[in-house]
């Protein structure tokens, strides 16, 4: 097995047993697995969404409900298969009710989520939604973080990783397009950013 694969085992097998998660009990009473990432572990392209919802829970796969839909519609648009790129979300059980992950989730995985990053080292992190987006451009310190999405999504914000620069690029989440035809021109038209990047 290659070292990238053993180490993204390791972070799976921590998050199996996190039992101080405020979502394990909830995990466990439904029978539902964590959604660690799925995907190249040598991607380019990293996309980072915020939890998984319920049919993630019950799959332990990321994006492969209404979402995920949507956005294999995206990578489609921009030539890119799913195989190619790696994605996952930083809170890696599902909240209850879909809600918003709260800050104290957010914190119990986001070591977890750096430690992805430092094992794949993508030259290109999309972020969905805003918290993910505010998460990753914290990370890395940049001048940006404190903006909103409104004004920050379809840019690309160049920042420096202990393994080079990093582009990131953030994203409106892709449920946002459900039910809004306007939104989803908006992200159609944001992902053709991510095109330069999908050459090797
Ligand atoms: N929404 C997310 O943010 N992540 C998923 O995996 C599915 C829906």
């Amino acid at each position: 097995m290659g070292e990238k694969t053993e180490k993204l085992r390791q972070i799976r097998d921590e998050v199996l047993n996190l039992t101080t998660s405020p979502l394990y009990a909830f995990r466990k009473q439904h029978g539902y697995f964590p959604v660690i990432g799925q995907g190249n572990h040598d991607a380019h392209i990293v996309f980072i969404g915020e939890a998984p919802g319920e049919n993630e829970a019950k799959q332990g796969r990321p994006f492969c409900g209404a979402s995920g839909r949507v956005l294999d519609e995206l990578l489609q648009s921009i030539g890119l298969a799913r195989e190619q790129v790696y994605i996952t979300n930083i809170v890696k059980d599902r909240p209850p009710d879909n809600r918003d992950p709260s800050k104290e989730e957010i914190d119990i995985y986001a070591p977890f989520m750096q430690r992805q990053l430092d094992i794949i080292q993508p030259r290109v992190i999309a972020t969905l939604g805003r918290f993910s987006m505010e998460w990753v451009l914290t990370l890395f310190n940049a001048p940006e973080r404190t903006k909103k999405i409104s004004a920050l999504h379809g840019k690309v914000i160049r920042t420096q990783s202990s393994w080079g620069e990093v582009a990131v690029v953030p994203l409106f989440h892709p449920a946002t397009s459900l039910y809004n035809p306007a939104q989803r021109q908006i992200l159609f038209d944001d992902f053709l950013v991510l095109k330069q990047f999908t050459t090797p």
